[in-house]
């Protein structure tokens, strides 16, 4: 019965370790994409020498309501509508409001925002909606 339970302990202890592994990786804010429903921002960035900017929508309703950032920080209901650019953010308004250091990790992190496919125009990433009228452009970004 004693050996029996410290096998198990080890099995515990080896797949606990492969879960950290496993999560660590996961977890590598350097690997985000855009995935379906972010927000994709290239307004400016790759006119300046950077990847379009990555806005992932999800992750951020879930730990905030909707009025935060579409009536108490002014950002609008639409892609690209805002007007957003790098020196808006550092001077603390719409994503600098929160990546600050402080309430999230600050703009000093170029990659994790900057992290979207060269070429990727400001859009609703695979929206439908974007499809709808230009079937012809959307044929390209099959799937
Ligand atoms: C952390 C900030 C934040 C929160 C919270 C947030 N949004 Fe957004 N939302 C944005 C940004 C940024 C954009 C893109 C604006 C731009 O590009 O100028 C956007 C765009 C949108 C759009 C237009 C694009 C689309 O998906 O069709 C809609 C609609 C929208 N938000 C709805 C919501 C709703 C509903 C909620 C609450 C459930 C919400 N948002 C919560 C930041 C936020
Ligand atoms: C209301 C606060 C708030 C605003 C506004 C906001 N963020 Fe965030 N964001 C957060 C928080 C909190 C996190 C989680 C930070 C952490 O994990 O340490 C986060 C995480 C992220 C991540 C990483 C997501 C992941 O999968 O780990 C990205 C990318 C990001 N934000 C981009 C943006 C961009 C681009 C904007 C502006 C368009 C923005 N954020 C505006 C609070 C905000
Ligand atoms: C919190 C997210 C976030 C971080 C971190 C971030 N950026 Fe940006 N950046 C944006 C957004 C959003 C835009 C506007 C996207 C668009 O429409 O092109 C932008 C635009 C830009 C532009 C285009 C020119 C302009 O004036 O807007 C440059 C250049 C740029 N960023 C450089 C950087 C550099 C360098 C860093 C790191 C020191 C950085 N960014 C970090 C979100 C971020």
């Amino acid at each position: 019965m004693r050996l029996r339970l410290k096998d198990r302990l080890c099995g515990w202890a080896a797949f606990g370790a492969m879960a950290v592994a496993l999560l660590l990786a996961a977890g590598n804010p350097g690997e985000a994409r855009a995935e379906y429903g972010d927000v994709v921002m290239n307004q400016y960035s790759e006119a300046a020498g950077m990847r379009p900017a990555v806005f992932p929508h999800w992750f951020h309703r879930v730990r905030y309501s909707c009025k935060v950032c579409h009536s108490d920080l002014g950002i609008k209901l639409q892609a690209g509508g805002t007007g957003i650019d790098m020196l808006k953010i550092i001077d603390g308004a719409y994503c600098g409001a929160c990546h600050n250091g402080n309430v999230a990790w600050s703009v000093e992190r170029c990659d994790l925002c900057h992290s979207g496919k060269p070429g990727t125009p400001t859009q609703v990433h695979q929206s439908t909606i974007q499809k709808l009228p230009a079937p012809a452009a959307a044929s390209g970004a099959k799937k």
